[in-house]
């Protein structure tokens, strides 16, 4: 169940839209070419979807899923590949959108499965970054907002497959560790 009495907002949706504007702008001047846009299923499509409209060059869009969470709010350390991408990334430009990189367990390992790809390049694009969280090292080009180690849920951020729809960003207060 949503209710307003457990959430409080972080980041409204008119500060996300901005950012996300400003996001495609620095997109579109280092690929002028155009890019693939390459999303981790499921939480980062809502971003994908407004990043790729917020680009003017030409961009492909492809899905890649995995997994690292399951319901638990706390990384398990366990990754896996649920939805591998249609797209042949040999010689592309690609660029990776993620919602949020936290342990960067998720990132750390998708980078190094698709670099033995050999795209042309392999770059980052975050909209969230909890920096004090980092547990591997990941190497984000474009961050949206660096936020303090608070748990997020909203703009496609869940807990346990709920708040994906809230337009803002909100903490969730008094979840429960599993
Ligand atoms: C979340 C989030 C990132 C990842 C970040 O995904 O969307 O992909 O965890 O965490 P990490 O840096 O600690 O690896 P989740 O596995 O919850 O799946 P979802 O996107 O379907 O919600």
């Amino acid at each position: 169940m949503i209710t307003e009495s457990m959430t409080r907002v972080l980041l409204p949706a008119e500060r996300i839209q901005a950012r996300v504007r400003e996001l495609g702008a620095a997109i579109d001047k280092d690929y002028p070419n155009g890019v693939l846009l390459v999303a981790i299923l499921k939480g980062a499509c809502f971003f994908l979807a407004d990043l790729a409209r917020a680009v003017t060059r030409p961009v492909r869009l492809d899905f890649i899923g995995i997994s690292s969470y399951g319901k638990s709010k706390t990384s398990s350390g366990e990754v896996k590949l649920t939805k591998d991408l249609d797209t042949t990334i040999d010689g592309l430009d690609v660029l990776i959108v993620e919602d949020i990189v936290d342990s960067g367990i998720t990132l750390n390992y998708l980078v190094h499965v698709l670099q033995q790809r050999k795209p042309r390049s392999l770059r980052i694009v975050a909209l969230l970054d909890k920096p004090d969280r980092r547990v591997r090292p990941v190497d984000v080009a474009y961050v949206g907002f660096p936020i303090p180690d608070e748990f997020v849920v909203g703009y496609g951020l869940d807990y346990a497959e709920q708040y994906r729809n809230l337009v803002d960003i909100c903490v969730l207060e008094d979840v429960p560790n599993e």
